[in-house]
């Protein structure tokens, strides 16, 4: 059940009746205690519209709108709010719903992690993949029908200089152990020895001919590059797989179909030997309008093409309804040329392309994050580094655990800090990365979660109870049981937020909020040793079930002490 959905509904229809149809009843959380449970603010705006009194509108809102069993007090407050109060049985009649599939028959696109293959993932590469994971779970929880595309950079002229060194070391595994290494050294052979770089250029050439040859020994490269990236993935425990690559490369074949296509329908223009689509939106400082260039006057193609294609693609083969692209905000405006150029040419077929920028990660300094220098996959030594501090941090709080108990909280902890640092915060903003505030039992971070889960199933134990064979729905007394219930309830409304918004740190607050809310539900009612032990028994059980289940959907693993 969406709560607010459901609450702005039956309002809505107090307004038409009110007098005042097509209103936006504008519901939310209550913003303070003291306006109950939920707040709806629109009878400001509508009162204006109707040339009534806000806060007798509101009340007629309120005598006109159905609300019974829904809320147990509704009233006007301040200018001409609506406060309503949350009827206990109908919260606790909602505990343990499961979700509603609200997206079933939609097929969504998501683009991301998308590193290039040249060189190693970058960091930027790992907000994408953690972000874009954690959406990609949400919304298939939700029953959208969720297809996965790595859009990885594994073409373009700077493959001839690899290859060619490729060709020249052999496949020593040590060499290309370090990606990063093999880069450099050989842009420095490319730079400094001319023989090099003449065969360099020749690769170039024989891959863009379809050498095959040519062709196989960069597959080669682009193999063992990216199963270094799978190494990342699978170490991050998130959902990507070889087949969701659909690199840049695959749309090889479509891009003069694109470019006579475009030519086609007037889009292009020729300025300076290139083929330029001009759109008016585009305009720079001086005036004039900014091409997108489309093909390059030596016909190479550029990163604007292959998307143009991929666009079509998805809208067209794939008949996805909603495009997500998670991507940097360094890249705005190449999306916002591509969206428009892609509109012009009729490849959106009319479904929405989304651009969800996210910023830097930031280091202690200020400056961008940099993960250790050094040899090895710098990614993989900087998630096992998480995963070694988690563990100081768990051996101090609970040194009894087993050696192979410890390596699994230690991992998930550590794993689940790092997701969850970039995951809390807006993504539109940088953010500075931390470890210690990460790393804290205190605040909104992971393993105050984790622990909060693990802290009920604790409480289990020691009662020895079998929390599946609990069943019913409790009655709910007390204030902070009360609270608790209502958090639990917002479960559905919060993750149809964050698919809409595609803001996984909504969710976040949420678990946040939640295990808060279970913790002053802890302190001021006793669980075991009470005589509403079963009722209170079902509140922890659902508290658990609904953490376990939100931080699996950020790709955050629980654990069951810590
Ligand atoms: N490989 C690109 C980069 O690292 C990101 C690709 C984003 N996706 C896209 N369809 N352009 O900058």
């Amino acid at each position: 059940m969406n709560l607010k959905a459901l609450i702005t509904d039956r309002l809505e229809a107090g307004l038409a009746r009110a007098g005042v149809p097509d209103a936006d009843a504008i519901v939310g959380p209550a913003t303070r205690p003291e306006f109950g449970d939920y707040q709806a603010n629109g009878a400001m705006a509508a009162a204006k519209r109707a040339g009534v009194k806000p806060r007798d509108l509101a009340a007629r809102i309120i005598a006109d709108s159905d609300l019974a069993g829904i809320a147990s007090s509704s009233e006007v407050t301040g200018p001409g709010f609506i406060s309503l109060r949350l009827d206990d049985d109908f919260l606790a009649g909602a505990l343990g719903e499961t979700i509603e599939p609200v997206g079933r028959g939609t097929r969504v696109v998501i683009d991301y992690s998308h590193p290039n293959l040249a060189k190693e993932m970058q960091v930027h590469h790992l907000r994408s993949t953690i972000i874009g994971d954690a959406t990609a779970r949400v919304l298939e929880a939700l029953g959208y029908d969720v297809v996965r595309q790595n859009h990885v950079g594994d073409w373009g002229t700077g493959f001839g200089r690899l290859v060619a060194h490729l060709n020249d070391t052999g496949e020593d595994s040590e060499a290309l152990g370090d990606l990063e290494r093999f880069y450099t050294q050989a842009s420095g052979r490319f730079e400094t020895d001319p023989a090099f770089a003449d065969r360099a250029r020749q690769v170039v050439v024989d891959l863009q001919g379809g050498d095959s040859e040519t062709l196989e020994r960069w597959r080669r490269y682009i193999d063992i590059s990216m199963s270094h990236c799978q190494a990342v993935y699978d170490r991050l425990g998130v959902s990507l797989r070889p087949e969701h690559v659909r690199g840049e490369s695959a749309y090889n074949d479509d891009l003069d179909d694109i470019v006579a296509d475009l030519s086609a329908k007037g889009l292009l223009t020729e300025d300076e030997g290139a083929l330029c689509a001009f759109l008016d939106e585009f305009k720079g400082k001086d005036g004039n309008v900014v091409p997108i260039i489309v093909k390059k006057s030596d016909g190479g193609y550029l990163y604007h093409s292959t998307d143009l294609a991929a666009v079509r693609y998805r809208t067209g083969t794939l008949r996805a309804e909603r495009l997500l692209y998670i991507v940097d905000a360094r890249q705005s405006l190449h999306f916002r040329q591509l969206f428009a150029l892609a509109r012009e040419a009729g490849y959106d077929r009319g479904v929405s392309l989304e651009h969800h920028a996210f910023g830097m990660m930031l280091g202690a300094d200020g400056r961008p994050f940099k993960t250790r220098e050094g040899s090895g996959t710098r990614l993989l030594d900087f998630l096992d580094e998480a995963t070694e501090r988690a563990r100081e941090l768990v051996q101090a709080k609970n040194p009894s655990l087993g050696a192979a108990e410890m390596d699994r909280v230690a991992r998930a902890v550590g794993i689940g800090a790092v997701k969850y640092a970039d995951l809390s915060k807006n993504r539109t903003g940088d953010y500075v990365f931390d470890w210690h505030a990460m790393m804290s039992f205190e605040g909104n971070t992971a393993p105050y979660l984790q622990y909060a889960y693990a802290r009920i199933r604790s409480l289990f134990e020691r009662g020895g109870v079998d929390a599946g064979s609990l069943s019913g729905t409790p009655t709910i007394r007390e204030p902070e049981e009360h609270a608790l219930a209502l958090q639990l309830a917002r479960f559905q409304e919060t993750l149809e937020q964050v698919a809409s918004t595609v803001m996984p740190h909504h969710l976040c607050t949420y678990l946040y909020d939640l295990a808060s809310a279970f913790m002053r539900f802890y302190e001021n009612c006793p669980v075991l040793d009470s005589d509403v032990r079963d009722d209170r028994l079902l509140l922890c059980r659902h508290t658990a079930e609904t953490l376990s289940q939100g931080l699996d959907l950020l790709g955050i693993e629980t654990v069951e002490r810590m």
